[in-house]
């Protein structure tokens, strides 16, 4: 026993001593000097460098915060400050939401501030709600808005927001004021046209319109789209250059272009991320975090998106920094994404400076990497190490050349303003990928440093913070509520809804639907009269379309009593059932859909949302008022009731085996849903539980 004790101490001080300091599982910190390994300088004595605009998250594009709004008041208030407290959570920095435009921008539609030239609202949507709840958390938080699509009146009848600049620039000042004079929100920065092409007339058009309406401090960030071409432009134009705050370029895999530094703007990643947020998810996002200043002073780095607020087999499932898509069960998931920005945000404000490349910021040479900033005063100091591994922190795009990653020993220096620190905190995570839980965002003893020196041993897959800041709490809230599926019985009659709301559950796809309160009855109203300028090729169809449910539902009933206003109507409106697909592919959405005419009196049951594959054609009583359209589908047959009366029963073609349902138009134009039914039989749901348990055999 004793000599074996002996033994390890003398094993481990010949350990210390000749330098062959290997990481071990217990020992974090070596405090004896071992030469031949890195040393990392930590060093402003040759000044500090660019300026820390912060971390964000985006909701929108499209429709990603969807589910979020219904959630239980509680637990969307619990989720909120994973999101947005101050030293909670991931304590975001900035927040972007779209300007809804009307149209499909990925995950859904998000509606206009003015469907129409001719009216203007600023109660539409969760936005408003949204925004209003990140600044009530963090009154310090930058706000940022962007289009990713206009109303059709914008384009005046072209797919070209820009063809008159100062009417698309009046749209958007508009609702810049809406939020000032309406919501007391104040953007911080605003954006140009998402991943399409910019423009530079009205770029300018835009700064002068701000300027005009007393929105001077509302900086532009520009083009928001993959590359960085507009610094050439911005090389060539003066003006273009005084106007143009910083570019912003997305997932840009944490590089830039060199002509794109030498402008010597700000850089950022305004949009980035989109990953699938496990564990590989919140790899991905803790290397661009650091890798993005290293590679490519990107200064901002921005996640789409905020929240996985939308139903799961939508396009780009569960890419928000947390996941929230029950707001029937209140379950919600913290994901390593949140504690991966933990890490920088909670430990460096808005406004501190990185130090210079090799003084503070590099590549670490066994890989990972380290970034460290500090305040004006320079008399505190973060730093920031990630050695993330490639195959675990694959992001959805670009490709990520292949490096290799091996735990290491480096020496840390501190010099000039930080020579006399003594100690820095330390804040830890590992993320774990053999099924067991990472170890997220935990406090450790602080590192000790002699003479300006500490030893840090590193693992694979993990990050540090180091800081001299005392602040950072891994915030808690009870543990959430177990999940459960979409409920079975569904009914809605809007009345429960302020005017302009835009219902729970129903996800618009095509299209903008709001509650109205048309001769004291509340009705949900397709709004869109004509094909917004749009984003994807959904709109190419020219339907209208909101889903409901769950996807994997196989049978399942829906009604709806239907009214298409005598003004500006649509020709048809449906009803649908195993609708497969949505977002920018909605335009191509397979599933039963039952069509009635009520002007021609016709009907139709086809297999797809275009109507290109008929599967009964028949004829309804042409009368305007309201009617009440019921499909149910069954094992093998779908039946359908107008007015309660069964107008066809057929059997099922093959495809598609299961989906959501829908409601929708035939056309842009206004079309009235008084109240709608969702039906789901017991032992429907129960196949897909048992056929799921099979899969496990
Ligand atoms: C508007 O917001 C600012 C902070 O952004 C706050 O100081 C002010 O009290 C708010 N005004 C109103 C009327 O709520
Ligand atoms: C997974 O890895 C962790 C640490 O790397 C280890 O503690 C744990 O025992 C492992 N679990 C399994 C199931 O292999
Ligand atoms: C759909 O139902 C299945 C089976 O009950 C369930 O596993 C899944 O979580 C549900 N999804 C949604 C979005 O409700
Ligand atoms: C709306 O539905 C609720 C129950 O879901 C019912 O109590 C109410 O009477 C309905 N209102 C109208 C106007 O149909
Ligand atoms: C549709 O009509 C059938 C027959 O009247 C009825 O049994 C069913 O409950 C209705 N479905 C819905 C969703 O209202
Ligand atoms: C119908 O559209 C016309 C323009 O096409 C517009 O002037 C009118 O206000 C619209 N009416 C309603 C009820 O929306």
């Amino acid at each position: 026993m004793v000599f074996s004790r002996t033994a390890t101490v003398l094993v481990f001080i010949y350990y210390l001593a000749s330098c062959a300091c290997s990481c071990r599982d217990e020992t974090l910190y070596f405090k004896e000097p071992c030469s031949g390994q890195e040393t990392v300088d930590i060093d402003d004595s040759s000044g500090v460098v660019r300026a820390f605009e912060g971390i964000g998250a985006i909701s929108g594009g499209g429709a990603t915060s969807k589910l979020l709004v219904n959630y239980p008041e509680k637990e969307r208030n619990e989720i909120l400050d994973y999101l947005f407290k101050p030293g909670f959570g991931a304590s975001l920095q900035i927040f972007k939401v779209e300007i809804g435009g009307d149209m499909q921008s990925t995950d859904g539609t998000e509606a206009s501030h003015m469907h129409y030239s001719w009216e203007e609202n600023y109660h539409r949507g969760y936005e408003w709600w949204l925004l209003k709840e990140a600044k009530k958390r963090n009154p310090n938080i930058k706000l940022y808005c962007l289009t990713w699509g206009f109303p059709g009146w914008i384009g005046k009848g072209t797919n070209n927001p820009y063809i008159d600049p100062e009417l698309t620039a009046d749209y958007i000042v508009r609702w810049i004021r809406g939020a000032k004079t309406i919501h007391n929100l104040t953007m911080d920065y605003v954006g140009i046209w998402n991943e399409r092409p910019y423009n530079i007339k009205y770029i300018k058009t835009l700064r002068q319109t701000l300027d005009h309406n007393g929105f001077q401090n509302t900086l532009i960030v520009a083009p928001d789209d993959f590359g960085w071409n507009l610094a050439h432009d911005i090389k060539n134009d003066e003006h273009l250059e005084k106007i143009v705050h910083a570019i912003g370029a997305h997932y840009p895999g944490t590089q830039s272009a060199d002509y794109a530094r030498n402008t010597r703007k700000p850089l950022w990643a305004s949009e980035d991320y989109s990953t699938f947020n496990d564990v590989v998810g919140g790899g991905c996002w803790a290397r661009t975090l650091n890798q993005n200043y290293v590679n490519g002073l990107m200064t901002a780095t921005i996640s789409w998106n905020l929240i996985g607020s939308y139903y799961p087999n939508l396009p780009f499932p569960r890419n928000g920094l947390m996941t929230a898509m029950e707001p029937w069960s209140g379950h919600y998931v913290v994901e390593t994404p949140i504690w991966v920005t933990a890490h920088t945000t909670q430990f460096v404000p808005l406004g501190w400076r990185y130090l210079r490349h090799h003084k503070g910021v590099a590549k670490l040479s066994k890989g990972g990497s380290h970034v460290a900033l500090t305040n004006d005063a320079r008399d505190q100091l973060t730093i920031v190490i990630e050695t993330m591994s490639h195959d675990h922190s694959i992001c959805v795009r670009p490709k990520l050349p292949p490096y290799e990653v091996s735990p290491q020993t480096i020496t840390l220096t501190l010099s000039g303003s930080f020579k006399k620190i003594s100690k820095l905190n330390v804040w830890y995570s590992k993320l774990i990928f053999n099924g067991s839980e990472s170890q997220m965002f935990m406090k450790r003893d602080p590192l000790v440093f002699t003479n300006g020196q500490a030893q840090l041993c590193l693992g694979v897959d993990e990050i540090y913070t180091l800081t001299t800041l005392n602040t950072g709490e891994k915030g808690v809230h009870p543990k959430p509520r177990d999940p459960s599926p979409f409920p079975l019985n569904v009914h809605d009659n809007f009345t429960t809804y302020e005017e302009y709301q835009e219902p729970f559950n129903l996800a618009p796809q095509i299209g903008s639907y709001e509650v109205r309160k048309i001769n004291g009855e509340s009705v949900l109203r397709q709004t869109v009269l004509q094909r917004p300028v749009y984003w994807c090729k959904s709109e190419t169809l020219g339907k209208t379309m909101s889903i409901i449910g769950n996807h994997s539902w196989t049978q399942m009933g829906i009604s709806a009593v239907v009214e298409i206003p005598r003004v500006n109507g649509t020709d048809g409106v449906f009803v649908a059932a195993r609708v497969d697909r949505g977002g920018c592919y909605s335009n191509e959405a397979q599933g039963i859909f039952f069509f009635t005419f009520p002007i021609t009196g016709k009907l139709m049951v086809t297999n797809d949302l275009a109507r290109t594959k008929v599967l009964y054609q028949g004829t309804v009583p042409m009368t305007s008022g309201k009617h009440e359209m019921n499909l149910t589908v069954t094992e093998s047959k779908a039946q359908g009731y107008y007015d309660q009366r069964q107008v066809f029963s057929l059997d099922l073609p093959e495809t598609p085996k299961n989906g959501w349902v829908a409601l929708g138009t035939d056309s842009y134009g206004l079309a009235d849903f008084h109240s709608y039914t969702v039906k789901v039989p017991q032992e429907a749901s129960e196949d897909i539980l048992s056929s799921k348990i099979k899969l496990h055999y």
